[in-house]
């Protein structure tokens, strides 16, 4: 959701800019821009659509300057377009913005009324005009952005660049995430670390309010109050290989090939003598027993994989869970208290509504537990406790890795609950954490899926609609599965619980509507065959994914796809089935010429509401 990126040091910042934004593009992509400070003064280069585009239009020489800022757009107040494009300026301002002003009319009305002339359409450039009107009063950057800060509601990170201040960068955030990166001779600001692994893995949090005043030798923070603070740098693990796409066509075929390596990182941590244990995490066992409810909140793939383990847990703990879609839970009001442990999801942890439930749940007194991928980010810094995924940096927006990652998180706190209260024996316990260890294996193996996968997408990137149908853990695989094909395809797809599509949906179904059948739990094996046959008898081209050595009649699927035999309880039958789903989709999506990392309208972090 807009990606900001800023640089001053010794290299020519127009390329450590490109770059950058190259990493960040992810998060929005309707236009992109740069400032700097050139030899002739503070200049600013911008252009709708892609990054490529305000490549070509800056051609080879890019221009010089060692100090500047740069943005990627996912479009909110103001349709994509030159004008709306980021950096804005204003007299002696130039800035970029992540986020929301909420009362930029309201601000916008008393800056028209002061005679102030706007460009564009963008609450941003009212955050310019605001700071530049504050900056002419002092000429002091930072009680220029403290005096803006106190009019401003809503989501912000700020880069900004003072005309008369050469070489300095300065930074803000609240409800939007920015981190300062610490190099020799050289600082950047970034929305997150993997526009700036090239340059350093150190790196500073900067807090709610808080203003950072970056130099090439230095980075100040100061508090919201205007005094410095000292801040401990935090160290990324991340490598920059892995936010490249290292010969793969996209990232996302790479991190559907990383969620082996993914698994194990997430898993191994938390198994220590046979045992599931937290205590790395600081998750103790206290925190984990006696709770009324669990409720588990989230948004897109990651309340998906809430759904899963919303089964898992009360399968294995007989505690009753609920899955909320976060933008849902934060306006109904939820019945939620000291006794629940609210569960809240994020691959990034910066989801503005995953990020408002989980105050809202504090505020009432709920524990928290985060389940993050990104170390630092907004949700692992405010809830109670975090356990986080080691899927390392996911680019693609389409999720895959940090979803498989999520789900075992979810059997790995399932078996621990489960243990505490004493609903799983040791040697019950045992066994599941046996098969635990197995994942990774099972994850590899199901990869071999893959030629299969594309040679299925063939036969279906043609339908103009599809539907997935699933029980139990496979319906919550279908919903993922069809999640993953429409987002990245533009085919269009519904998930259906398998029992209910004969209370209606089965009408859509012809010869030209094709179903995806996940099959892989055998206590609903012949109930799905029935569901398969249903289709079939209607003239719809069924796809079967189950377990190696079910018997799926031919009257009953038109092609199957067996999952690896090292899946030896249906319950652990998720983590394998996912991956022809997710080949499924990425191949569909390549065959119809779609640009599978970065599908039309959407943003990898959702930073607004
Ligand atoms: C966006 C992304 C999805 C993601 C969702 C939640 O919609 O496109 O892939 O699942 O946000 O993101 P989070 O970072 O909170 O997991």
């Amino acid at each position: 959701m807009c990606g900001i990126i800023g640089y001053t040091g010794k290299l020519q910042a127009a390329n450590v800019l490109l770059e950058g934004l190259c990493n960040l593009e992810y998060r929005g992509y309707d236009s992109a821009g740069i400032a700097l400070f050139t030899p002739s003064g503070l200049k600013t280069y911008k252009a709708q659509g892609r990054l490529s585009q305000l490549e070509a239009m800056l051609g080879e020489n890019l221009p010089e300057g060692q100090c500047g800022i740069g943005h990627t757009r996912w479009a909110t107040h103001g349709a994509p377009s030159d004008i709306n494009a980021h950096p804005h300026a204003s007299g002696s301002v130039t800035l970029v913005h992540n986020g929301i002003l909420e009362n930029y009319m309201e601000l916008k009305d008393i800056l028209l009324k002061q005679g102030r002339i706007f460009v564009s359409q963008t609450d941003t450039e009212v955050i310019a005009q605001w700071l530049d009107e504050e900056y002419q009063k002092t000429r002091e950057p930072i009680k220029a952005i403290r005096q803006t800060l106190k009019a401003m509601k809503g989501a912000y990170a700020l880069g900004i660049l003072f005309a008369d201040h050469p070489g300095v960068l300065y930074a803000v955030r609240k409800d939007s995430p920015l981190i300062v990166g610490l190099g020799k001779g050289e600082n950047l600001i970034a929305s997150d670390i993997t526009a700036i692994l090239t340059y350093t893995r150190d790196y500073l949090l900067v807090e709610e309010h808080e203003i950072a005043v970056i130099m090439p030798e230095r980075a100040e923070i100061y508090s919201p109050e205007g005094k410095q603070v000292n801040r401990e740098p935090c160290r990324a693990d991340w490598d920059i290989g892995a936010a490249q796409k290292g010969g793969y066509a996209h990232f996302m075929r790479k991190e559907i090939d990383e969620q082996p390596h993914a698994l194990e990182a997430t898993i191994s941590p938390r198994l220590n003598n046979g045992q599931i244990d937290f205590s790395v995490d600081h998750v103790e066992d206290a925190f984990l027993s006696n709770f009324r409810s669990i409720q588990i909140v989230a948004c897109g793939t990651a309340m998906h994989a809430g759904m899963i383990g919303k089964h898992l847990i009360e399968f294995l703990a007989r505690i009753p869970v609920s899955v909320n879609i976060a933008s849902e839970y934060r306006y109904s009001n939820p019945i939620v208290g000291k006794d629940d442990l609210v569960i809240i999801v994020s691959q990034s942890g910066e989801t503005a509504d995953t990020l408002a439930a989980l105050r809202l749940a504090k505020s009432r007194g709920a524990r928290t537990l985060a389940i993050v991928n990104v170390v630092g980010s907004s949700i692992a810094r405010e809830a109670e406790r975090v356990l986080y995924t080691y899927a390392g940096p996911e680019i693609a927006v389409a999720s895959t890795k940090a979803y498989s990652v999520q789900t075992a998180m979810f059997y790995l706190l399932a078996l621990r609950i489960a243990c505490l209260n004493g609903k799983l024996d040791t040697g019950e316990s045992s066994s599941y954490i046996e098969k635990i260890q197995e994942i990774p294996q099972i994850v590899e193996a199901s990869l071999k899926t893959a030629p299969l996968c594309k040679k299925i997408a063939a036969d279906l990137a043609d339908a103009a609609d599809l539907f997935y149908i699933g029980r139990g853990l496979d319906y919550c695989l279908s919903m993922e599965g069809s999640l993953k094909l429409k987002e990245i395809s533009y085919l269009h797809s519904e998930a259906y619980a398998a029992g209910e599509l004969k209370h209606g949906t089965i009408s859509l179904i012809t010869d030209k509507v094709p179903v995806i059948a996940v099959a892989a739990q055998s206590s609903l094996l012949e109930k799905m065959i029935s569901n398969m046959r249903e289709v079939k008898a209607r003239g719809g081209f069924v796809v079967a994914i189950c377990q190696a050595g079910y018997n799926i009649p031919e009257d009953a699927a038109d092609r199957v796809i067996y999952l690896p035999d090292l899946v030896k309880d249906e319950l652990f039958a998720p983590l394998a089935a996912i991956v022809p789903l997710q080949l499924i989709a990425y191949e569909i999506a390549s065959l119809r010429g779609c640009d599978v990392d970065k599908p039309r309208n959407l943003a990898k972090s959702v930073t607004v509401e």
